[in-house]
């Protein structure tokens, strides 16, 4: 099934969660069959965020617990009720997180039952396969399967800038990914309403992370009902 992420990174607040989950439970009602709908919000919103749309974590722990202060577990993120949990996102990776941090985070909550969102994406100059090609081969756990794994092909350089590839670059680069690895291949960066059609259509791209546009509920509604089914 097509997927479409919320990934609010660090904003929102307890009010804006309820209003958002009421909206877009309201809208998820009365248009169903619609793709698998995920909200990757800041952990101490998950509480505000019932519905039936899914939930999922920006980050997870490599160990199951322990003395980490400020971390979060993957049990603790599957007992919230979270199915997913984003891994190596890139302002993660240039906060310093290793592709080896990411495959050990993914094998632990491959462990607890999660299913992993693995993000890579080669920078602005970067060549795309001698940077997302070692991405894939280190960040992905022995563990991961068609059943657990997505992979989000995010270039960095079009995070948060409003700059999208041309068609035929994501189609080229998905298309290269998905041969490698046999697994779906979600794209991000900079999807809005407006190019959602085009970007949602294009062959081996099975869903969207949406960082900027899906902390506008109503444009966030409008991104689902443009993306294909
Ligand atoms: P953006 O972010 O949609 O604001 O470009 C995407 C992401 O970082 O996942």
């Amino acid at each position: 099934m097509f997927i479409i992420a919320a990934n609010w990174k660090m904003n929102g607040n307890s009010l804006f969660a309820q209003n958002y989950a009421a909206k877009l439970e309201n809208f998820i009602a009365e248009n169903r069959p619609l793709p698998e709908i995920i909200i990757l919000p800041p952990a101490p919103l998950f509480s505000q965020l019932k519905g039936s749309f899914k939930l999922g974590g920006q980050n997870c722990h490599a160990l199951e617990k322990g003395a980490f202060t400020g971390e979060t577990s993957a049990l603790l993120l599957k007992d919230m009720g979270c199915e997913y949990v984003l891994c190596g996102h890139s302002e993660r990776r240039e906060a310093g997180e290793t592709s080896a941090d990411v495959a050990a985070k993914a094998e632990t909550a491959h462990g607890t039952g999660l299913k992993t969102i693995i993000c890579v994406g080669e920078k602005d100059g970067e060549d795309f396969a001698r940077v997302v090609f070692p991405q894939l081969d280190k960040s992905l756990p022995h563990c991961a399967t068609k059943d657990n794994t997505v992979i989000a092909y995010e270039p960095v350089w079009a995070i948060g800038t409003g700059r999208t590839p041309t068609a035929e670059d994501i189609a080229r680069c998905h298309e290269q990914i998905a041969e490698k690895t046999g697994l779906k291949v979600m794209y991000g960066g900079s999807v809005k309403p407006e190019n959602t059609a085009e970007i949602s259509a294009i062959k081996n791209v099975g869903g969207l992370l949406v960082g900027g546009a899906s902390l506008d509920v109503d444009g966030f509604i409008n991104i689902i009902q443009a993306a294909k089914r």
